[in-house]
């Protein structure tokens, strides 16, 4: 088991590929905090790890509440004893272009997206540092912050700067035992894709047909493909990895 007695921290984790990455973890032996709005997806998550023998704590949590994340993060200690894993994944999609979002677009996705990235990193570095286990973040990223797209401005914006957020707390963390690396999904099914795809368009399945034909594999990835590659990152498999954006998207950007 790759995670054993390790216990880690996942927001956006009740749907989507939070909750595959929590579902992995807590196979791999780790302690799982689900932090997520969603109570009632969060909740039966939790339910099926500890059916599985996993154990677990479902935090309604909503990342753009500096008290909210703190909670999780104390509920991880003082349910498992420790903190080594966080993963920064929760995330919302704003479609609009650069002509069409409004300032309000652009605040509400750093407000939940990014600011929550820098306060998560650093609260939860204060406590692995008390904790005295080192430790390893991973940030969600997307290969829109390695590529542009006609649409989602803000969203764009917000992945850059988790991409570059990451590399900095590399830096800073390094000293404390701590390594920071980010993920950068392709094109991946989950329910946060299929909304995107009804907001941008009349047919969301045309526009999912659409996405469907940009893909170099000719195929969406799936949450667990992208999980088993924030496995690596979260585990001492990657020892020597800090600062890195790995890119599992099928080829999206390498075409
Ligand atoms: N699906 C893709 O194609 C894709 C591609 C690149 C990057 N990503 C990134 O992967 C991550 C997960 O995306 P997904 O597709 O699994 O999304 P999803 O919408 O399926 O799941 C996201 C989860 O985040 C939760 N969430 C939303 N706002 C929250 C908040 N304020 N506080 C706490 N929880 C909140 C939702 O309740 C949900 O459980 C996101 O960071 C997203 O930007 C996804």
């Amino acid at each position: 088991m790759r995670l054993a007695g390790r216990a880690a921290v996942l927001t956006g984790a009740s749907n989507g590929i939070g909750a595959a990455t929590a579902r992995r973890f807590a196979a791999e032996g780790a302690s799982v905090v689900i932090a997520d709005l969603d109570e009632a997806a969060g909740n039966a998550l939790a339910s099926e790890i500890a059916a599985a023998g996993g154990k677990v704590e479902f935090a309604c949590c909503d990342v753009s509440e500096r008290a909210d994340l703190e909670a999780a993060f104390d509920l991880c200690i003082s349910r498992f004893g420790r903190f080594d894993i966080l993963f920064n994944n929760a995330a919302v999609q704003d479609t609009r272009g650069i002509l069409d979002a409004t300032d309000e677009d652009f605040d509400a996705a750093v407000r939940i997206n990014l600011r929550p990235v820098f306060i998560g990193m650093r609260e939860a570095a204060r406590r692995m540092i008390d904790c005295g286990n080192g430790g390893s973040i991973v940030n969600t990223s997307s290969t829109f912050a390695i590529v542009g797209s006609p649409g989602y401005a803000a969203y764009h914006a917000t992945k850059g700067g988790i991409s570059s957020l990451t590399r900095a707390a590399a830096i800073g963390l390094m000293e404390h035992g701590i390594r920071v690396n980010a993920i950068c999904p392709g094109t991946v099914d989950t329910p946060g894709l299929r909304r995107g795809a009804a907001k941008t368009a009349a047919d969301p399945e045309a526009a999912m047909r659409s996405y469907l034909a940009l893909q170099p594999l000719k195929r969406f990835g799936t949450p667990e493909e992208i999980a088993n590659a924030v496995l690596f990152l979260a585990s001492d498999e990657a020892s020597f990895v800090t600062g890195e954006n790995l890119v599992a998207d099928g080829g999206y950007t390498i075409v």
